[in-house]
């Protein structure tokens, strides 16, 4: 039996499933074949990318076990609400939007950042739902978006070699060789960050900011300026009088309160095990079943889903929506493998693959993959991540130009569609910040540019304008699409 969490949770708690605080060992078969699954049962499997070199192991065990005891981010309830809009998605009924930074950061933990990131995250869901005529399901690589898989576990400068900088949660990005050793502590700060975070992403999206009758206030600055800003204000003014006229027929926020609320899912890349691990709890209104309560959604990255590893084990087993990265080293085989152990009921909603190839490898890639789905009777939900497959050095900075990011989602969606599914998102590293790390869009950022604003802790981050007049661009396509 798991102590529970009784105090001041009331009604809510109940409703979302009254999840347990400890950590029940209970055996459970995750993959319906093998060893039985527990949160802690990726301990005896090989693990990419999580680091070995804790100066002091202890310490480490000793913050988990403490983290293991804090109360949950989200609840089961919630978790099992995005499930249930990703199978919307999975048939074609609702369009993904997941976005955020590549590495949320201790610097950039700002409440205007959190804000702009928001606010320019439902100017895109209003304009993706207004072309598409579907809702946007809106999850955010937000509250918990810390831990980094490296291409290389070492970096050298002027002759001096360190480990790589792995997220906030784990090392400094600073070079010296303390900042770069793992601390525990951090995982403390990561902790109250998200739950921070968190807090004020639900007091915006549930406290009326983000009612559509708001829709003209989520202007940024550069809304005045740019192209695409002058056409959402012309979509705003279009929904604008919609309200009106809803209003004028007695449909407001006050007889309709979904009219001044909006549903905003968090999620991340499971990497850093012990974290997750801690964070899992089992849901005491249905034993035996486990949540990681970090975020709703959490997937695994393109460099850690080999089929017996430590990463699709612990996903194998918790009930939250899972991602998949699906880049060009993608077996087909393999991946029907995959699907099977993360979804092994082939339940909609619990499974989204999210392509990642690369706007000049998608056309060779993709196609096979999408057929062996549709030929298999899997159900999945497709997004398309343009950002991993794009990326380049130009002089000291690695950027993404904004042409193959659009190239990538453009084949995405006729790839998919043509196979019979349903191309269901996309997943973009973006900020609400006007900074200049990808090159190219309707605001011209030459590769000259990037050093006047490039501030992101790991990939290079579609900016503001760039991030609005892709989802303009996307739109322009769902719509041709929808009238064909
Ligand atoms: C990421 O999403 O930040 C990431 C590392 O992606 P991928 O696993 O696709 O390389
Ligand atoms: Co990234």
């Amino acid at each position: 039996m798991t102590d529970r969490i009784d105090a001041g949770f009331g009604e809510l708690l109940d409703r979302a499933g009254n999840l347990g605080a400890g950590k029940s060992m209970t055996p459970q078969d995750g993959s319906g074949a093998g060893q039985a699954w527990s949160p802690s049962s990726w301990r005896s499997k090989p693990a990419m990318h999580i680091p070995a070199d804790y100066p002091d192991p202890a310490k480490l065990a000793a913050v988990e076990k403490q983290l293991s005891s804090y109360p949950p981010l989200v609840f089961a309830g919630e978790a099992r609400t995005l499930t249930a809009k990703l199978a919307e998605v999975a048939e074609g009924k609702a369009f993904l939007l997941q976005g955020g930074d590549c590495a949320e950061s201790f610097e950039e933990f700002h409440p205007n950042n959190i804000r702009d990131m928001l606010r320019l995250f439902l100017q895109m869901a209003v304009v993706l739902t207004f072309a598409g005529r579907k809702p946007v399901v809106k999850v955010g690589r937000i509250a918990g978006q810390f831990a980094k898989p490296r291409s290389a576990p070492t970096e050298t400068q002027n002759g001096v070699t360190l480990p790589s900088y792995r997220g906030d949660n784990i090392n400094d990005r600073a070079f010296t060789k303390e900042a770069r050793l793992p601390d525990p502590q951090r995982l403390l700060q990561a902790y109250s960050q998200s739950a921070a975070t968190l807090n004020l992403v639900r007091a915006f999206t549930q406290g009326g900011y983000a009612g559509l009758q708001n829709v003209n206030t989520w202007m940024l600055d550069f809304v005045q300026r740019s192209a695409a800003g002058r056409h959402y204000r012309e979509v705003a003014d279009r929904i604008t009088d919609t309200l009106d006229f809803m209003a004028a027929i007695g449909i407001t926020a006050e007889t309709t309160p979904a009219l001044d609320r909006t549903s905003f899912f968090t999620s991340h890349e499971a990497l850093l095990l012990g974290y997750e691990e801690a964070m899992t709890r089992e849901d005491s209104t249905r034993p035996g079943e486990f949540y990681d309560t970090s975020a709703h959604m959490i997937w695994i990255g393109d460099r850690t889903r080999q089929l017996d590893h430590a990463h699709v084990e612990f996903c194998s087993g918790v009930k939250n929506p899972i991602g998949m990265k699906c880049g060009p080293s993608l077996a087909e085989d393999d991946m029907i493998r995959l699907i099977d152990k993360l979804n092994p009921d082939n339940v909609p909603g619990r499974l989204t693959l999210i392509a990642r190839f690369g706007s000049d490898k998608v056309a060779g890639g993709l196609p096979k993959l999408v057929r062996r789905v549709q030929k298999e009777g899997r159900k999945v939900a497709w997004s398309s991540d343009p950002m991993h497959g794009n990326t380049e050095t130009k002089g000291d900075f690695k950027t993404r130009p904004f042409e193959r990011i659009l190239s990538e989602i453009s084949s995405f969606i006729d790839i998919v569609e043509s196979e019979g599914a349903h191309a269901g998102g996309v997943h973009f590293e973006m900020t609400g910040q006007n900074v200049t790390e990808c090159t190219g869009g309707s605001t011209q950022i030459s590769a000259e540019n990037l050093s006047q604003a490039y501030k992101t802790a790991c990939d290079p981050r579609l900016n503001n304008e760039q991030a609005l007049e892709l989802a303009f661009l996307i739109a322009d396509k769902l719509a041709k699409k929808r009238k064909s």
